[in-house]
């Protein structure tokens, strides 16, 4: 059962000893503002923060922005900026975002921090004291969107296109200085023998096992043509490749509160991570080259890298470079956090791709949270207000002695804890709705408003059976505050509860109490209006915009 511990001002202390659960979304480009895609990342990343927070361990969630490079500068000097200034907007525009879709980050790294480029430059050192740097001439086709040279000429389309942003490759020669990372073959291949569960969904791990195996070339870490960048210590005419900047973000973010951070300082305080969560396009960079250069500066590997799959639009990967996004800050304003918070998790099995589409969206947000999940609760705190004084008359440990429902209910708690852990977000949503369809159901059968109407024994089942629906509700609400925050939330204040109590409840049937009194009834989920139909309803009225209602009391006491 997740967080069964109550966490007392004593425990508050023994959270510093607790395990630490460190995860990271990737550092964003600021090359343009976020995108629904970017966004992804984030909000899955901030649900399994919100679990492992439940199950009481002490999280250090990061995330942040990639600020450097040439895709940067030139996104910068095309919006008439400096690139300074064009970062600073663009980061700004993540947090903003980030606040809006509810997202409970620990740390925000910029990878233009002097703290950040102080940390960089002493791994460099340390990786060049290793000997594994060297300098070279290198000729190749470079794509300025991935920002990496194509070292595999058959994976791109015709006129050297790169399949991914589908823009032509650049012919470059540079005199660069490489990282070894062929001498680490052999190390990476028998790591993920011994760990296969590294590298995550396992058929990822297949495609990082068969680059390795097909021969790791050395890679170029500096560039002689880019400005905008950390300098490479002891060559102020090159800087550091952006990403053996950024990855380094993960690290530095760790110390990024500290006057004058150092790399061992900044690893003290919580490295190795435990989840690198990425999309599939980085993975490389996050399976390979990063635990590379990791095992040359003797540090830990992280222990898990999961990467997702894409959002799409017409089956393309929406991003920036093909300029097919899906706002996330329309969607956020039309509809809210929890809505678009509910919909890519439930919807988009975690590490697959999945296609966006507005009919579907609503459709799901509609039956699930608010028919399934608000409804439910609705109509259960009319009956109880109308039947019981709005109060409980027994624990629902007592109401629910014997009773098969609460063995469901246990059951698919377990289930979604399970598939949390496994970062199944989408199944532990589907096991938690299927606690709201187990108990709409129980409703329906043992439709207690005509049992209050028969009074005496029957009247005081009846009692039970809400007090019994009420209780899943409460589990319902822990279960999915991962996923959507301020829906839970709302729905365990209308159980009575304070905010203290709902961050430190736990999913162990029994939590409502017998005299506990449940507040007004107040639709928690309110229905979002299909602009096609109210469209099809009123051709000749004023077109519609896809919208939700204002709350309203939809669903009467005794449906
Ligand atoms: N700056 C690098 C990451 C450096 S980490 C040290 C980068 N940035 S990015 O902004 O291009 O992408 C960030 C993340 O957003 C990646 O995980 C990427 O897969 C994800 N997404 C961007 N578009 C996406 C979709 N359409 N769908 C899902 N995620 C996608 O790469």
């Amino acid at each position: 059962m997740f967080c069964t511990r109550a966490i007392s001002n004593n425990d508050l202390q023994s959270t510093e000893a607790a395990e630490t659960f460190v995860l990271t979304t990737p550092l964003y480009y600021v090359n343009a503002p976020p995108h629904m895609g970017s966004a992804y990342t984030t909000i899955a990343a901030d649900a399994i923060a919100r679990f492992q927070r439940l199950l009481g361990k002490k999280v250090i969630f990061v995330t942040g922005t990639d600020e450097h490079g040439e895709k940067i500068a030139a996104a910068a000097a095309a919006a008439g900026s400096t690139p300074r200034e064009h970062c600073d907007v663009i980061s700004q525009a993540y947090k903003t975002l980030w606040k809006d879709l509810e997202i409970t980050y620990d740390k925000f790294i910029r990878t233009t921090d002097p703290k950040h480029e102080a940390i960089v430059k002493e791994f460099y050192s340390r990786v060049l004291g290793k000997g594994d740097i060297y300098r070279a001439d290198y000729e190749g086709l470079y794509c300025v969107n991935c920002e990496e040279y194509k070292v595999d000429e058959k994976e791109l389309l015709d006129n050297n296109c790169c399949p991914m942003h589908l823009k032509p490759c650049i012919q470059r020669k540079e005199d660069n200085y490489f990282f070894a990372l062929s001498k680490y073959q052999k190390q990476l291949e028998e790591i993920l023998t011994q760990n296969p569960k590294l590298v995550q969904p396992s058929f990822r791990l297949n495609e990082v096992q068969s680059w390795i195996k097909s021969g790791l070339k050395d890679f170029s870490i500096s560039r002689a043509a880019v400005d905008w960048g950390i300098p490479v210590p002891n060559d102020n005419k090159q800087t550091i490749y952006v990403w053996f900047d950024a990855l380094l973000g993960y690290i530095s973010a760790l110390s990024v509160e500290k006057e004058q951070p150092d790399l061992q300082t900044a690893v003290s305080f919580g490295w190795p991570a435990s989840l690198h969560l990425i999309g599939k396009d980085i993975l490389r960079f996050h399976a390979v080259y990063w635990p590379a250069m990791l095992m040359s500066a003797g540090l830990d590997l992280p222990m898990k890298v999961f990467g997702h799959g894409f959002l799409t639009k017409d089956g393309m990967k929406m991003g920036k470079s093909l300029g097919n996004t899906l706002e996330p800050n329309e969607l956020v304003h039309n509809f809210g956090a929890d809505a678009v918070r509910y919909f890519f998790l439930r919807e988009v099995e975690f590490g697959n791709d999945g296609d966006y589409s507005e009919e579907r969206f609503i459709n799901i947000v509609n039956a699930h949270l608010a028919n399934t999940i608000g409804n439910l609760l609705n109509r259960t705190l009319g009956l109880l207000k109308k039947n019981c004084q709005s109060t409980l008359v027994v624990d629902s440990a007592v109401a629910a002695e014997g009773n098969v429902f609460k063995d469901t209910v246990e059951k698919l708690v377990e289930k979604a804890q399970i598939n949390y852990e496994n970062l199944s977000i989408s199944v532990a949503c589907e096991a938690v709705l299927e606690i709201g369809n187990a108990g709409n159901a129980y409703m329906d059968e043992n439709a207690p408003w005509s049992r209050f109407k028969q009074g005496g024994a029957a009247s005081e089942a009846a009692a039970k059976d809400l007090v019994i629906i009420l209780e899943a509700m409460r589990i319902i609400a822990i279960a999915l505050s991962p996923v959507a925050p301020s829906l839970c939330w709302r729905i365990y204040e209308q159980l009575g509860y304070s905010k203290d109590h709902f961050n430190t409840s736990g999913t162990k049937w029994g939590g409502l109490k017998g005299g506990q009194v449940m507040a007004q009834p107040k639709p928690v989920f309110a229905r979002i209006e299909n602009k096609t139909e109210l469209e099809d309803e009123a051709t000749t009225k004023k077109p519609v915009k896809s919208k939700q209602k204002k709350p309203e009391v939809e669903v009467a006491a005794e449906a």
